[in-house]
């Protein structure tokens, strides 16, 4: 990918992503809970994934795959969010972050549209 803007538009909402997981595996360690699990949910999304991919895959491919990896983190969120019911910090982190998802999702959804638009995918 060599379009500079995308590739640190990436690179930043990796840093969010990870924030998001570092931010929830310190609140699961202050209810007591063990957030390695929450790690194999949320780890997946974004970070590693994109970081190998990137290069390889076209804006089209890689922007597609983005907006799935942000549908299934909000869908996840949204689960959790379901079940954190009661705690109400983690109501809020929870809440954050999926909307932080959303604005990445409006985002790639954007990008998508734009390449479209002066002609560089179809
Ligand atoms: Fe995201």
């Amino acid at each position: 990918m060599d379009d500079i803007y995308i590739s640190r538009a990436l690179e930043r909402v990796a840093m969010i992503e990870q924030q998001h997981v570092d931010n929830l595996a310190e609140k699961i360690r202050d209810l007591g809970g063990h957030p390695t699990k929450l790690g194999d949910v949320l780890a997946p999304v974004l970070g590693q994934v994109l970081g190998k991919a990137t290069a390889a895959a076209g804006p089209e491919r890689l922007l597609w795959l983005d907006i799935q990896l942000e549908e299934k983190a909000m869908k996840d969120y949204k689960d959790f969010l379901v079940k954190a019911g009661g705690e109400k910090e983690m109501f809020n982190i929870l809440w954050n972050n999926l909307i932080d998802e959303d604005l990445h999702t409006a985002w790639f959804t954007n990008k998508l549209r734009e390449l479209k638009e002066i002609g560089l995918i179809h």
